[in-house]
């Protein structure tokens, strides 16, 4: 992201109401558009999404050699089986942390050499987590001091045993992915589960895996067929609306057709487990993932602590649960979830800094933060730090202080949901 884009103003409401449809799913469209490329036949995509991290993807692909139509939100893309094309130029990975590590895994069973790049947060990202399995992989990749850029020389991959050392649904994907184009079988591990997205859009396509309790192994050499299908709203994009909802008495929000897959839901739970009235309306299953109309309502809004796999499991909605922390009874408290400080900013410093921007107490560890409940917060100038999911979540908390906030470098909210202020202005009532 460039670091000078328009500050947004949020003026406090006191409720939102109507209904919301989110964006496609981002860890679903680049999974999607990956397989796509590998596959045999033209794939199309509805409702992919429109951020810039999921474009990146796109870019990435069509630097390899695939051609991509789309229309909207509608995307199809010409498989190219197995074998991709060589890129004449370094891939710009931009912002997205997915395309990188998931994109390695492909690369590096390539038969030509390849340098996947980003931008300056994404080069500050660690990329050991995915250099050293792949390496054992029989892949030919580095980087210096395991930051982006990577150059990767593409090589005959072979399958391997792994077991993660921390949680990461990136790795896992990436390794999934080179297993597909290695030879014999790739296992692997992890210490909990994660998202499970590169499974189910494996399958999707046609490859076959076994799945155990945090264990999947997939055979090398399996031939992808191209799928037509739509993808469902993005849970960690309706996190936000959702966040709104239970902070703001009175209010009543219907989010239709969002991702309600058990390893991405783990918010709902959350909610609920503090106080939100939340109703599944519809439930359906496309390819193994489930979708549905969620119904939210606000309740007594208790506390919670969240620690261990459940840190794991709710990595991308921790910014905005703790930044409507203050408006809890009992506030909530963040442990083993260190990996905020390697995402696309450094989100418990930032999340704490912020908060303290808007007057509140907190208490910020290594591994996360202790916020206390029942604070009052006023309007602020919060820094983004040009984090989609930072801005995203301190929009929310704005609607519940006292005084108009400002969101600096406000348009990061482009890296997944481009029309996320729009949308909030829509619902909110003042
Ligand atoms: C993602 C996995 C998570 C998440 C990211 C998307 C994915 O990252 O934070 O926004 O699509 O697999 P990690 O796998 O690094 O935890």
């Amino acid at each position: 992201m460039s670091s000078f884009t328009p500050s947004f103003t949020i003026r406090p409401a006191v409720k939102v109401a109507g209904a919301v449809r989110l964006p496609g799913d981002k860890s679903i469209s680049h999974r999607y558009a990956m397989l796509a490329a590998l596959a045999t036949g033209v794939t199309t995509l509805r409702n992919f999404s429109p951020g810039a991290d999921c474009a990146a993807t796109l870019a990435c692909l069509r630097a390899l050699g695939l051609e991509i139509q789309q229309e909207g939100t509608t995307v199809t893309i010409a498989g190219r089986g197995p074998q991709l094309d060589p890129p004449n130029r370094e891939l710009d990975c931009g912002n997205s942390g997915t395309t990188m590590r998931m994109l390695a895994g492909i690369l590096a069973a390539q038969n030509f050499a390849s340098r996947l790049a980003g931008d300056e947060s994404l080069s500050r990202r660690p990329m050991a987590r995915v250099i050293e399995p792949l390496s054992w992989m029989g892949a030919h990749i580095s980087a210096p001091e395991n930051l982006p850029p990577i150059s990767i020389e593409g090589s005959a991959l072979h399958g391997i045993d792994y077991k993660i050392p921390i949680a990461s649904a990136q790795v896992k994907t990436c390794l999934l992915f080179a297993g597909l184009l290695a030879s014999g079988e790739t296992t692997i591990e992890e210490p909990s589960s994660t998202r499970d997205h590169g499974e189910l859009a494996l399958e999707a396509f046609g490859a076959r895996i076994e799945r155990g309790r945090n264990r999947v192994s997939i055979a090398g050499g399996q031939l992808l067929t191209a799928i037509d299908t739509d993808i469902p709203g993005d849970i960690s994009s309706a996190a936000f609306f959702l966040a709104a909802a239970v902070i703001l008495p009175q209010s009543s929000l219907i989010v239709e057709e969002v991702l309600l897959n058990p390893t991405r839901s783990a918010f709902l739970d959350v909610l609920s487990g503090m106080g939100a009235r939340i109703t599944m309306i519809q439930v359906e299953d496309h390819h193994g993932e489930l979708r549905g109309t969620l119904k939210i309502e606000p309740g007594r809004l208790l506390g919670i602590k969240v620690s261990g796999a459940r840190s794991a499991a709710l990595i991308d909605e921790l910014p905005v649960l703790a930044a409507i922390a203050p408006y809890t009874e009992e506030g909530i408290e963040i442990r083993d979830a260190r990996e905020l400080r390697f995402k696309e900013s450094d989100r418990i410093a930032e999340v704490v800094a912020n908060l303290r921007r808007m007057g509140a107490t907190c208490e910020e560890f290594d591994d996360g933060m202790v916020v206390p409940g029942r604070q009052k917060l006023k309007g602020a100038v919060i820094h983004s730090a040009d984090d989609h999911r930072i801005a995203m979540a301190f929009a929310v908390a704005a609607l519940g202080a006292a005084g108009e906030s400002t969101i600096d470098s406000a348009a990061c909210v482009g890296i997944s949901y481009p029309d996320f202020f729009t949308k909030l202005e829509s619902i909110v009532e003042r």
